[in-house]
């Protein structure tokens, strides 16, 4: 996803303060919006911006630039084929000997070495798309994965779905399907993320607004503060199955829209690039995940606005509520603390997450994202519980 919020609810509200790669605002003059002005570069890069604020990137090829010619149209719907399917859950093409795989919590989270993900045949990427389903977050240390040439990382990751290219953040000169995570994390630079916030923490989902929402997405560090800038996930199918029967079954049947336009509004009014034109979708609230055939809570605080069907005050309630609940649930979450070489693998159909903004030593924090799109979010009917049938 883009950014982070105050509200948990707008993440491209005026009072946004990005974690994501957009563009830098330090030394744009307010007419310079894209097309008003003949001189403007038509490519910016982070390196023009800030030049040697922190040392030297491990993966300069990797720097956020935005190409400001750059314009797509709609998405055109695609079928998904979802490889966790028909995967098999004995995992022996994935974890193979010499695997080791930790669990983080008993619910959510596993971490994962000696598995190389781009060595994968394709049964072991099945049997990754599954494990990460069930799993809902797993870090895969000592990946070769950034040290390929970017274009073998995108044809790895297009295994999963139809590559994302998202409308407004920063991405590698020529590889726009690459949605980079950039900070230099220096302590002005921190003070002024928390000027108008206490927390950095802004659980989201990403890109929710697409009709067909990412299924398996990964992250790939570049650069990593050594102690710092974690990220954190929460298990959305747990988040469900804490709710009363009561509350599942009212939520059964409801749809919510999820909005990019805050989002490309904040991007225009920095001056930033807009590379498709925002859209909103409506969505279940309870989904269903295609492999797992588990239902999970799907509401984020970056990009869910409303509740179709319920009046203004019913639905910020409802919402509040169920973003709240997804929040606190220290016992549906697991965070993964970063080192050189890792990949983390989440299944963004099941998971919100938060990048950590805790350092101040002037690391650079620089992540890849790869985005492959899933299936449109679809629900299964509500099977009440035992107790419930009974009484
Ligand atoms: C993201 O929001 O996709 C990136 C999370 C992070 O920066 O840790």
């Amino acid at each position: 996803m883009a950014t982070q919020t105050e509200t948990l609810r707008a993440d491209a509200a005026p009072t946004t303060i990005t974690v994501s790669a957009q563009e830098p605002t330090k030394k744009v003059a307010k007419t310079e919006v894209p097309g008003s002005a003949e001189n403007k570069p038509k490519i910016r890069r982070i390196i023009d911006e800030e030049p040697n604020t922190t040392a030297s990137p491990q993966y300069p090829h990797y720097l956020p630039t935005w190409n400001h010619g750059e314009k797509y149209p709609p998405w055109e719907p695609f079928t998904h084929v979802e490889h966790g399917k028909d995967a098999d859950p004995s995992f022996k093409d994935l974890l193979v000997e010499g695997t080791k795989l930790t669990h983080l919590t008993p619910t959510t989270g596993s971490e994962v070495t000696g598995v190389q993900l781009s060595k994968l045949s394709n049964a072991g990427k099945d049997q990754l798309a599954l494990l990460v389903a069930q799993r809902k977050v797993v870090a895969f240390r000592n990946q070769d994965l950034a040290d390929l040439p970017i274009q073998e990382a995108l044809d790895f990751g297009s295994y999963f779905g139809r590559h994302h290219i998202h409308p407004t953040s920063g991405a590698p000169e020529g590889y726009p399907e690459i949605h980079l995570v950039y900070r230099n994390g220096n302590a002005g630079e921190f003070e002024s993320f928390l000027a108008n916030r206490n927390s950095s923490v802004s659980w989201h989902s990403d890109v929710t607004y697409e009709e067909q929402t990412p299924g398996t997405t990964f992250l790939i560090i570049l650069d990593t503060p050594e102690v710092g800038g974690d990220t954190a996930f929460v298990n959305h199918v747990e988040a469900y199955n804490r709710l009363s029967p009561a509350i599942k079954g009212r939520l059964h049947g409801l749809t919510a829209v999820h909005s990019g336009f805050e989002q490309a509004e904040f991007s225009r009014s920095r001056g930033g690039v807009v590379r498709r034109e925002p859209v909103k979708h409506s969505h279940p609230i309870v989904r269903t995940h295609p492999a797992t055939g588990e239902k999970a809570l799907f509401v984020n605080g970056g990009f869910t606005r409303s509740i179709d069907g319920l009046k203004k005050e019913e639905s910020e309630a409802l919402l509040n509520f169920l973003v709240n609940h997804i929040g606190r649930g220290i016992d549906y979450q697991a965070r993964v603390k970063w080192a050189p070489k890792t990949v983390v693998v989440w299944d963004n159909r099941v998971t919100s997450h938060s990048a950590i903004v805790d350092w101040t030593t002037g690391e650079r924090r620089h992540l890849a994202r790869i985005t492959p799109q899933a299936e449109r979010p679809f629900e299964t009917p509500y099977v009440p519980d035992v107790a419930v049938k009974a009484a």
